[in-house]
């Protein structure tokens, strides 16, 4: 504890010295966010990152997040020097949506509105009409569809599948998914319920459908936050990375929250309840990235980030 307490000390210095700021996600771990809030930086959802990066006037965004998050911070502010404690922390909907595979399947539906989860590369959502995050699918969604508009979406299949059954809106899916949330379980999340009756479960909605079907609530990292502090409940069992824990607990002391259960322990699990990209973002790599950030400063093409950058500001003008 004394080892990161020195490391905290010499990255407030760094911050204030190269004039950066610290943008975190609620999945990052517990040190990282006390860190970004205790610098006047920010712990957010993908969404809140993005707005906060764009309005901030520091002239380096350092973001502890996955690769996205720092790509959508270079397309929406391209005169910062945007920095990441590695550029290898990605996310498997991003690797599973390629951009040459994904332009074929928009070529073959062009009639269909291209709608785009966030977690894409800035050349997937160069081809897309709109961004959506999970805070705001389900009202964008539902506006392209009082608008008749037909939709094509991707990656993210549970979230997709989420949303279609909310609107009804006409959606042709991609067939992505999230490591980490596909992971949870039914029927031990079922025997963990039984175990705590009064408890309320909590979940992300890129977990698959029969997941979702047991939720007391269902929304964004932020919405769940915000879930956990208004339902009546004093006990949560909780769909989605265990990261999210560090707000909750600070928010709600005197509630006790609890890890849906996964596919398996230890060893036998790819990614139980954390990703393993979010898990990249320690104090070294940050302070690494801050006295040399060579090999982590994030860089778009022109091209790319100004149609990148039309989807994006949709996004953020529709959930002004
Ligand atoms: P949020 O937009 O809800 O923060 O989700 C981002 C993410 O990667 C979830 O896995
Ligand atoms: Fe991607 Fe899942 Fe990790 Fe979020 S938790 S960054 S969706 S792999």
């Amino acid at each position: 504890d004394q080892e990161k307490a020195e490391y905290k000390s010499r990255i407030k210095q760094l911050l204030v010295k190269k004039n950066a700021v610290l943008i975190a996600h609620y999945y990052t771990d517990p040190e990282i966010q006390a860190l970004a809030e205790e610098t006047g930086g920010c712990v957010a959802d993908s969404l809140e990152m993005a707005r906060f990066g764009n309005q901030h006037p520091a002239e380096t965004l350092i973001i502890a997040g996955v690769k996205f998050m720092g790509e959508t911070a270079k397309v929406l502010t391209p005169e910062k020097t945007v920095v990441m404690p590695t550029l290898e922390a990605t996310c498997s909907l991003d690797l599973g949506c390629p951009i040459e595979e994904f332009n074929a399947f928009c070529d073959q539906h062009p009639d269909r509105t291209v709608v785009v989860y966030a977690n894409t590369s800035p050349a997937v959502k160069a081809r897309a009409d709109w961004i959506v995050t999970s805070s705001c699918a389900l009202e964008i969604v539902e506006h392209l569809d009082d608008n008749d508009e037909k939709i094509l979406w991707g990656p993210d299949r549970h979230l997709g599948n989420y949303i279609q059954k909310k609107t009804g809106a006409d959606m042709l899916m991609w067939q992505g998914a999230c490591i980490v949330h596909d992971e949870f379980k039914t029927k031990a999340l079922k025997d963990m319920k039984a175990l705590h009756p009064d408890a309320a479960i909590l979940v992300h909605p890129e977990s698959p459908a029969e997941i979702v079907e047991l939720a007391d609530a269902v929304g964004s990292t932020s919405q769940l936050i915000k879930a956990a502090q208004d339902m009546p409940n004093k006990k949560f069992i909780v769909a989605t990375d265990r990261g999210i824990f560090y707000k909750m607990q600070q928010l709600c002391p005197d509630k006790e929250f609890f890890e849906a259960p996964t596919a398996g322990e230890g060893a036998t699990c790819r990614s139980c309840a954390h990703c393993p990209w979010m898990a990249m973002n320690g104090l070294k790599a940050i302070e690494e990235a801050l006295i040399d950030p060579t090999g982590k400063e994030v860089f778009v093409s022109d091209e790319v980030r100004i149609g990148a950058l039309k989807s994006t500001n949709r996004m953020l003008d529709f959930t002004a």
